[in-house]
């Protein structure tokens, strides 16, 4: 009888663990239909889009994240900011490459009027890319990622149902220190 008692407080005991492990990893939200973070944009995946020239940005919410793609014809890197200030001071920008067949999607901030631009975690601050993916193909670079639409971090923007200011840019090196070649300002609208 000990034993079987036991071996229930066991299997109770090993069913908490598992279900406060799955509930620490899963996403609280639900996903928006279909989004995968495979760095190809396909028909139906985006609620909205709109391009600057050879740049464009796609975008969705679910009301807690923001699923973003962004595509841009070039094999360097390429980027979004949210709310920025003027130029980019203190701005939250979010840049991605894809080098050697392998996506990055880096969380950054750009603390002076025209950089330099840093990783959050590397100013106090979290990574808050919850997924990411990114491929590049025929000289043109796409990268797809997931965040929160208000993260609490101090560097990043937070994003709003309705019209959100952004800049863009793109650049025809990976590396994230160099300079971009187009920038722009825009709006997308969650
Ligand atoms: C990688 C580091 C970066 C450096 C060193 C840099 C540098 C500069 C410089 C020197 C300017 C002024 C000259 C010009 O207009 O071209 C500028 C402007 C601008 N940059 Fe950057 N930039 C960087 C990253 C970014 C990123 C990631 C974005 C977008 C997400 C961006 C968006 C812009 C925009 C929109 C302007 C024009 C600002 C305005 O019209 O007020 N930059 N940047």
């Amino acid at each position: 009888m000990t034993r079987l008692y036991v071996a229930l407080f066991m299997a109770l005991f090993m069913l908490l663990a598992v279900l406060g492990a799955s509930c620490r990893g899963a996403p609280p939200g639900p996903a928006a239909d279909g989004w995968l973070a495979d760095g190809i944009i396909t028909a139906g995946e985006y609620a909205g889009q709109t391009s600057y020239g050879d740049y464009e940005i796609h975008w969705n919410s679910d009301g807690r994240y923001v699923y973003l793609g962004i595509k841009a014809k070039t094999a360097g890197w390429v980027a979004v900011g949210f709310q920025p200030e003027p130029l980019h001071r203190e701005t939250d920008m979010v840049l991605g490459f894809v080098r050697d067949g392998e996506a990055s999607v880096l969380d950054m901030f750009s603390t002076g009027d025209l950089g330099p631009c840093s990783a959050d975690s590397e100013l106090g601050g979290s990574d808050d890319i919850v997924d990411f993916g990114g491929r590049e193909e025929g000289g043109e670079t796409t990268i797809e990622f997931k965040r929160l639409l208000g993260t609490g971090d101090e560097h990043d923007g937070e994003l709003f149902s309705g019209i959100n200011e952004i800049i863009w840019a793109y650049s025809s090196l990976d590396d994230v220190r160099q300079k971009h070649t187009e920038r722009g300002r825009g709006e997308i609208r969650l």
